[in-house]
């Protein structure tokens, strides 16, 4: 209670700020829509965060907010209190039921993937969440002792002076990361479960559950699938493929998406972003020894900076002054700059379907091949939820022709329903974080599942071998 509090106070405070400096004043789901499609986005200093939440508390689960914003550390997804049935089916035009829901998300927030190449000021604690890593017989047998493990430091490693200290892996999912997932688990069973009767009360085969070979997945899965199935003991199958030739993750061998991904990455408008970005690129390179993998994108910066603001830290100080300091301003133009580049990667970059195709047209092909078996009265399941990464959610997004992309934060979710009317047709409606996704097709909260499959279709690759193979 005490938190909420002081994350409403932090929003208070963040809003008056933002009146301040004239951010302007955006409905919940206009933060989800910015206009990403020029470079006047990134260094337009008055549009802030444009809206979006970049804090969440340390040890506890994120405060649930009233508003549905944009909000990297924990984005919102479906809820029982903001929850509303598909249009026609709400003002009763239509009767028809939920028949299949196949979900999406990123796993919940946790600690950064880079760590500052000069060192990091502050530690990271992870002493409150223990990651389990036993192997259990499937059938009857001794069970393990059930071990976990417990990053530490010995003072003596000499790597340790530039790099950071603490009790954590990086990336791994954080306390808090945990806690949210609990949270979204019990929000999907309120919707899914109690308010629509498709999720059964505890896990049987019409459930299906799948993650990348992520440490951070599977953690989050286990998280999120306690909210689900409160009452449920037993052990519960994560599907995953292997890992070398994973259809999520880019597990697959592919050296045509890299090669693709340096032309995309070299065009006018990209060199453009470069361009406008490149002082602030350098300030901080100046400050953390960064060369070059870490400025010729944002990625790095960003990861780094949400990684602190989203598990209740500062943003980094240089290491040879403390206070010498990223700035909020600072942050915020990286992170305006890191939703451009997610729009130009998965939408307006001339070679978008392609890239699409190379990184991501396996897995959209597996899963219309399970909406095309709902369509035809032949799925054993009535829910699947993948437990998947950023770089898995854009290019679905970008698939669908979303309107503008963001950067999808953590926990950001795709819910793909499928609707059965009563003289048997079948309807889709795609959810991103908990509303009806806006695209270049319109708002999808009412479509014939069979144009959903057609928008999805021409990013399945026919032969992604000798595609990936081709430069
Ligand atoms: C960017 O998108 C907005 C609508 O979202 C449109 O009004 C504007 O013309 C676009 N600008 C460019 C440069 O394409
Ligand atoms: C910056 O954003 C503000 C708020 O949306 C807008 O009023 C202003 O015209 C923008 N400035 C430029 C140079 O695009
Ligand atoms: C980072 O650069 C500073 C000079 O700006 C230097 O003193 C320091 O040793 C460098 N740190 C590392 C880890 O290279
Ligand atoms: C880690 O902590 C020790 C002890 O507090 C300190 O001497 C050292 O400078 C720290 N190293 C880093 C990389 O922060
Ligand atoms: C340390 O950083 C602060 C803030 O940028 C600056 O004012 C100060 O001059 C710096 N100190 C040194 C010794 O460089």
């Amino acid at each position: 209670m005490m938190f909420s509090i002081y994350e409403g106070l932090l929003d208070m405070i963040a809003l008056f700020l933002s009146v301040l400096s004239g951010t302007p004043s955006l409905a919940s789901r206009e933060t989800f829509y910015p206009p990403l499609n020029h470079t006047t986005f990134i260094t337009n200093t008055s549009l802030g965060t444009y809206g979006g939440v970049y804090h969440a508390p340390t040890d506890q689960a994120s405060p649930i907010r009233e508003e549905q914003n944009y909000n990297y550390c924990t984005m919102p997804h479906p809820r029982g209190d903001t929850y509303s049935l598909p249009p026609p089916v709400a003002d009763h035009s239509v009767n028809a039921r939920l028949v299949y829901l196949e979900y999406l998300q990123r796993h919940q927030r946790r600690t950064p993937y880079n760590i500052l190449p000069g060192g990091e000021n502050q530690e990271y604690n992870c002493d409150n969440i223990h990651p389990h890593l036993y192997a259990a017989p499937a059938a009857q047998g001794t069970p393990p002792a059930t071990v976990y493990g417990q990053a530490y430091f010995d003072p003596s490693n000499p790597f340790l002076i530039s790099y950071v200290n603490g009790s954590c892996q990086y990336p791994q999912l954080t306390i808090g990361g945990l806690l949210d997932g609990y949270q979204h688990g019990r929000d999907l069973r309120a919707v899914y479960g109690d308010q629509l009767g498709l999720i059964p009360d505890s896990p049987d085969a019409r459930v299906w559950f799948r993650s990348s070979s992520s440490a951070l997945t599977q953690g989050s899965a286990g998280g999120v699938l306690r909210g689900v199935f409160p009452e449920h003991t037993g052990p519960i199958p994560l599907h995953q493929q292997a890992a070398s030739v994973d259809t999520v993750d880019r597990g697959f061998p592919c050296s045509a998406q890299n090669t693709l991904l340096a032309t995309i990455q070299s065009t006018p408008v990209w060199n453009e972003h470069l361009t406008v970005t490149e002082p602030l690129r350098t300030r901080l390179s100046t400050m953390f020894n960064a060369t070059a993998s870490w400025t010729s994108t944002v990625d790095h910066f960003a990861d780094n900076f949400q990684a602190r603001l989203c598990n209740g830290y500062d943003l980094p100080c240089r290491r040879q002054n403390e206070s010498d300091c990223v700035t909020p301003d600072q942050a915020n133009e990286i992170f305006r700059a890191g939703d451009w580049e997610w729009n130009y990667w998965w939408r307006t970059n001339p070679h978008a379907m392609r890239y699409i195709q190379l990184v991501e047209g396996l897995f959209i092909g597996e899963i219309v091949r399970k909406f095309e078996a709902v369509q035809q009265g032949q799925s054993d399941l009535v829910y699947s939820h993948n437990f998947v990464h950023d770089g898995d959610i854009g290019p679905i997004l970008g698939a669908l022709g979303i309107k503008s992309l963001r950067w999808p934060g953590m926990a950001s979710n795709v819910a793909f329903e499928i609707w059965e009317t009563s003289d048997s047709q079948f309807y889709a409606r795609v959810l991103y974080s908990g509303s009806a996704i806006e695209t270049i097709y319109g708002t999808l909260d009412w479509i014939p599942l069979s144009a959903l499959i057609d928008i999805l279709q021409p990013f399945i690759p026919d032969d992604i071998i000798s595609m990936c193979r081709s430069s």
